[in-house]
Parts: structure tokens; sequence; C-alpha cells
């Protein structure tokens, strides 16, 4: 069997007219499909032509669209009087209620009309394809075309294949998801797909480091977004999807993986769901909300310079340091140990401040760690151990922030906060390759564009180092004796072979 997903009159039909089918099926319609918009309640088809129909034609007025094609693109949306309506359609995607048992009855009723080389595609985020498959006639047919919201602004689709799928439906999604303007990335049919999955190094790593106390949840969304470039701090986006939504997801994906520690979910989450506190959409989640501004509290204010003795270890990291603290004022000491005045800085890759300070044989009471992996001239992360004095603290806070620039206090943690976060969305990006759901340029596309991280988990182990990544997991592996920071096999054998993290299996 075949489709020419290309061809001038596709019939494409969109079961489920909620918040993704509009968007799916905006989206069909301006790649010239004819639309056929079923939903099983009475009037909802006829609203979404109209949300549609609205939404083109704001796009003709800002330019982005001229106003022929938006005329012609809803011209092209009709709505059905019921599900017999789809007979006609080449391709059937639905969108409707998550739920297996009403998704199977669907198609099953679905397969009843269409002809039986029709396509039918799940819009699922959270269901196996295959599974869903399973109740159908053909499952051959079936596949997964997982779209993200807002579907017109987010423009990638996962493209997945069940057990059961033909090729030629992934094929033809692919050709389809490209009619409609998009990037297709194709995943096997896996907990999460790509997005979801790779998703899930985020938050929990977060969660987890606040957990432990490293950090409160501003400090911890302000290093992230300020040091490491993400747009969203972890808690700033937990708020925004909700707890309601966000915390069942990881709980899912942690039991579809059998309890895979890499997405062991926090108790944090459970309680604040269970006390209401969902985010945005209740006023108060992580943050407190006035409208949609988040009220942050404000960063802890730095003692305001300090210029005394130094010493700071000589490693890779160290040597940046140095450098920074000597055009900060402090006079860098050059001797083999530091004097009985110096602060000592260390610059650990996944060690905690304790673990540094006691292999370079320093005075723990001395001891100050300064991240060095995303760099010294932003936002800079300083750890104490838990015998460092407040005195050499605000020494090192004092110091860093010479120039004005932010600088976050924090408890030890094995690889601060920036480290370890991006080091397991890394470890999981790498282990979705490992686990060939899909191919790395796949994975990291997927990542950028679903998740709009700064980089895909790929390119940005490379750039940071594969070799300093599985530096940073080998040593909080070692410090914690947690199973989840075990570094991906593919990660692994990339680092020692000194290739890069995007190289496929020859
Ligand atoms: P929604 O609740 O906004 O819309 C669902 C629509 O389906 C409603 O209009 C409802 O009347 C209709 N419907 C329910 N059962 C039906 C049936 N048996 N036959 C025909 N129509 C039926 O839901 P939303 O958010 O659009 O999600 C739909 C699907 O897309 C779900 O599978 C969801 O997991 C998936 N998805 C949702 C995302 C999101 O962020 N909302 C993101 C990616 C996927």
């Amino acid at each position: 069997m075949s489709l020419d997903a290309n061809r001038s009159d596709l019939v494409f039909g969109m079961v489920g007219t909620g918040a993704m089918g509009r968007g799916i099926a905006q989206i069909a319609a301006t790649g010239g499909c004819t639309v056929i918009l079923v939903d099983s309640r009475a009037g909802a088809a006829a609203e979404a032509r109209d949300h549609v129909a609205k939404m083109l034609g704001k796009l003709a007025e800002k330019g982005k669209l001229t106003p022929e094609a938006a005329a012609a693109a809803i011209g092209r949306l009709k709505v059905a009087a019921g599900m017999a309506d789809l007979a006609s359609a080449h391709v059937v995607v639905e969108a409707i209620v998550e739920d297996i048992a009403v998704k199977q009855s669907l198609l099953r009723e679905l397969e009843a009309i269409v002809s039986d080389d029709c396509l039918i595609a799940s819009n699922t985020s959270s269901l196996s394809v295959t599974s869903i498959a399973a109740a159908c006639r053909l499952p051959g047919r079936v596949g997964g075309f997982h779209f993200f919201n807002p579907v017109p602004l987010m423009k990638v689709v996962e493209v997945i294949d069940g057990i059961m799928t033909e090729p030629w439906v992934g094929e033809a999604l692919t050709v389809l998801a490209r009619r409609m303007g998009y990037v297709p990335v194709k995943a096997k049919d896996t907990p999460g797909f790509i997005v979801n999955h790779a998703g899930r190094g985020y938050g929990t790593e977060a969660l987890k480091l606040v957990g432990e106390g490293v950090a409160d949840f501003a400090d911890t969304d302000r290093v992230l977004k300020d040091a490491a470039g993400f747009r969203m701090g972890p808690f700033e986006l937990l708020d925004l999807t909700a707890l309601d939504v966000s915390h069942p997801v990881m709980e899912s994906i942690y039991d579809q993986y059998y309890q895979e520690p890499r997405f062991r979910p926090s108790p944090i989450t459970r309680q604040r769901l269970t006390a209401g506190l969902l985010g945005r959409k209740t006023g108060r989640g992580f943050y407190v909300y006035e409208g949609d501004r988040a009220m942050a509290p404000p960063p802890k204010p730095g003692p305001g310079g300090w210029a005394g003795s130094v010493w700071v270890v000589p490693s890779e990291g160290g040597l940046a340091v140095a450098a920074l603290a000597t055009k900060l004022g402090a006079t860098v000491e050059t001797g083999d140990r530091p004097s009985a005045q110096a602060l000592c800085l260390v610059a650990p890759l996944g060690e905690d401040c304790t673990t540094a300070a006691l292999r370079h044989d320093l005075d723990p009471r001395r001891t100050v760690a300064v991240d060095p992996l995303f760099g010294l001239d932003g936002h800079r992360t300083v750890m104490t151990n838990p015998v460092t004095e407040a005195k050499w603290r605000d020494a090192a806070h004092g110091l860093l922030g010479a120039d004005g620039k932010p600088v976050t206090v924090i408890h030890d943690s094995p690889g601060f906060i920036a480290q370890r976060v991006v080091a397991a969305i890394i470890n999981v990006g790498c282990d979705i390759a490992q686990q060939r759901i899909a191919t790395p340029d796949d994975i990291d596309r997927a990542v950028t564009l679903g998740l709009g991280y700064p980089a895909g988990p790929l390119a940005w182990g490379d750039k940071l180092g594969g070799g300093k990544v599985l530096a940073v997991l080998q040593a909080m592996l070692e410090i914690t004796g947690d199973p989840r920071y075990r570094p991906s096999l593919w990660l692994k054998r990339r680092a020692m072979l000194g290739v890069s993290l995007l190289t496929p299996e020859g």
C-alpha cells in the first residue's frame, strides 16, 4: 500500500476539534488539503471551523498569508454532519480525549467507514501507538502523528511507528508534515516518544536538587536561565504546564520505563499537587502570580567586593577562575599549596565541594567551589561545603560579584545546578539514541523545536565536551551512589573514543 500525501485532492479527516484538532486542521488546510472536521460534541466542529477561519484571517492581516491563500484555506474546511462523511478521506487524524478505550473504539468505528487504504493517525502524547492500533482490523495503516501545543507555532511533529505500522504510513506522514510546513522527526513507539522523553531530565533533576536543599526554586531557575541559557526555568515551566498535567506525566513515564531511576519523580510535586498549588492557572504554584506575572523573590544581595589572597586549584576550570580572580582584584597565589590566609577555590566537574576540597587536601573551612563549565562571563555559581565558614563564603561571593555580575551561592551538590541538570538532559538524550528510538539528528531537532532548549542534547554535549559531561556523571554516580546518574553507554563510548555524540552506530 502507499499514499501520495502530496496529491492535490488530498482529503484529510480531523476527528476531535479541541485545542489540538483545531491547530492541526489549520495547518492541513493551509497545506492545501480538504479538511473534514468531526467532533462528538454537537456544534464543536463548526466552532472549530470558525476559530480556524478567524486565526487565518489574523494571519492574513499580519501579512503572514495572502488574503487569497487564507480564503482558499478557509474554503477547504468542511464541517461534517457525522463520522460517515469521512468515507472519502485519504488520511484521518484523531485528537480526541486521551483515553485508550475511547481511542480504540473510535478507530474501530472509523475502520467501518473509511476505505482499507485510508491512513489513520493518532495525535496521542502518552499512549502507545501499538496499543491504539491493536484494536484495529488493519493495524498496519495506523501511525502516530504527535503535534505540540499550540500547533500553529510549534513547527515539529513526531511521526511514530507502532510495532505493526507498515513503512508506507511513516513515509506518507513525513511527506504530509513537510507539505504542511512542519519538521517531521521519526520515533519508535516508546513512552514519551522523543520530546516528552527527552524533557525528563530538566524538571526532575531540578526538583531533585531542590529536594536536597541545594538551592531554592527561584535561584535554580535563575542559574539555569542565566548561566545555561534556558528560556524558562524548570519551575516557571512547571507552573506554566500546571502540576495536574506534569506530575502525572512524570509518574507515567517513570512507571512505563519500569522505575527507571533517571526519571524518578519528586515528592515535592506530589505534595504541591495535593495542596492545589498547580501553577499559573490557580494563581499560585512555585511562584505567586499577579495576572501572568510571577512574583519571584529577589536574588540575595552580595557582600560587594573582596580583594584578598586566593589560591585556585590548577585544573582547566581552575585556570579560568584564577584569571577572573586576578581581573577582579584578588591576589592569586602561585605556590603549590595555599598560604594560611588564602581563600581556596576549586572548580570541579561533577564533584561536590567537600570531595574536591578533600581530594586536593585543602582546608574545607576556607574552600569554596566555582562552576567552570558554562563560562565565567555571565552568571556565576559558587558552592560551599558543610564547614565552609561564612567569612570565606562571603569572600568568594564578594570577589566573584565585584564586577556587578550576578552570583548565586548554593549548598554542596555534586555538579552544582547547571552541570547536573544539563548533564541529566544530555544523558537522557544519549540514551534515546542508544535505544534507537530516533536518529541523533532527529533527537536534537525534536528537542530544539519541541522544547526550545538552547541546543539539542547531543550537540550540547559536544559543545561542552563529551568527556566533561561523562566526568560530571561519573563523579555524581560515585558520590551519590544513585543509579540515576549512570552514564548512558552512548555517551560513555563516544566520550571514550573522543568522537561526536551525534556519531551514529556504524
Ligand atoms: P480537547 O479536550 O481540547 O479536545 C478534544 C476534543 O475531542 C473535544 O472537542 C471533544 O468534544 C472531542 N471528542 C472527545 N471524544 C470524542 C469522540 N469519541 N469522537 C469525536 N470527538 C471526540 O483535547 P486536546 O488538548 O486537543 O487533546 C486531544 C488529543 O491530543 C489527546 O490525545 C491529547 O493527549 C493530545 N495532545 C494534546 C496536547 C496538549 O497540549 N493539549 C499536546 C499533544 C497531544
